[in-house]
């Protein structure tokens, strides 16, 4: 597979893939757009890979925004036509069910800030900052940020950050519940690959499982979660899975899954 804007490798059952137009800041065109829904799709379909990373090049910046200068002379109606970056929802958040990290590195703005909000999880450089500064561009967030970060952070600064359009450091992202860790830029990749492997490790089915779950509590009532939840739990245990892993654990050994 041939990619104009992103670069895809694999490390074992992890893929790896790098947002690589670091003269723009990795800034999102309908290029890096239409790679990243390949590269997930071949994600996807490859049962050896288990687990996913989106990163972006260099030192400076995970994605600067959509690309400004792009969208500067691009009429209305295209946008409307277009239903510009929608298909990032049902190409990428909803087609992977297999789990996927952004390890964010630097910048993470507009929609930067909302494709890394799209990953299971954030793990953030040191010098990681977040925003959504649409607001300064006379437009707002299209691709999930008003959503996705008030879900993640609460109203007060999920409002405070749109309608200024002020940044969030790494640790005040890691506070108040956007980022899952934080850690030293020079050890941003290994250890979101440790992360990635130790996922990779896990049950296939079960990881999907845990997946679907915690996404669902953003869906549903309680009562329809919990239902969910334990249908979910009761399907796993007629997994082969299931009863390689119990079994490991009482016969005191690693457990060798195989998504069935
Ligand atoms: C296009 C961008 C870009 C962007 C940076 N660049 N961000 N190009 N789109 N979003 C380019 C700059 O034009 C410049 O190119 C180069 O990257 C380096 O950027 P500088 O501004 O010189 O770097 P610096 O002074 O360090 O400032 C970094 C920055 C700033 C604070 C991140 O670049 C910035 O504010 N960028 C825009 C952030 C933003 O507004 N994002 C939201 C976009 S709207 P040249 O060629 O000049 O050297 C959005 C909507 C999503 O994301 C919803 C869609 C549905």
């Amino acid at each position: 597979m041939s990619y104009e804007t992103i670069l895809v490798e694999t490390r074992g059952p992890v893929t790896l893939i790098t947002l690589n137009r670091p003269k723009s800041l990795n800034a999102l065109n309908s290029s890096v757009c239409e790679d990243l829904i390949k590269a997930f799709a071949a994600f996807e379909a490859d049962p050896d890979q288990r687990c996913a990373i989106v990163t972006g090049s260099g030192e400076k910046a995970f994605a600067a925004g959509a690309d400004i200068k792009e969208m500067a002379d691009k009429p209305a109606a295209a946008f409307f036509s277009e239903d510009f970056f929608s298909r990032w929802t049902s190409h990428v958040v909803k087609a992977t069910r297999k789990p996927w990290i952004a390890a964010v590195n630097g910048f993470a703005l507009g929609g930067g800030c909302e494709l890394a909000m799209m990953a299971d999880f954030i793990i953030a450089s040191e010098n990681a900052k977040f925003g959504q500064p649409e607001v300064k561009l006379g437009i707002a967030p299209g691709m999930g940020g008003s959503q996705r970060l008030t879900r993640a952070i609460g109203k007060a600064k999920a409002m405070e950050m749109c309608l200024t359009g002020r940044m969030m450091d790494a640790h005040e992202a890691e506070r108040s519940g956007l980022v899952a860790r934080v850690v030293p830029l020079a050890d941003l990749l290994d250890e979101t690959l440790k992360t990635a492997e130790a996922i990779a490790a896990m049950p296939p089915l079960a990881a999907i499982g845990c997946k679907e779950l915690v996404n669902a509590a953003f869906e549903t009532t309680l009562d329809q979660g919990l239902l969910f939840e334990r249908r979910v739990f009761q399907v796993l245990t007629a997994t082969e899975d299931k009863a390689e892993g119990m079994g490991a654990f009482i016969e005191k050994r690693a457990g060798v899954f195989k998504g069935k």
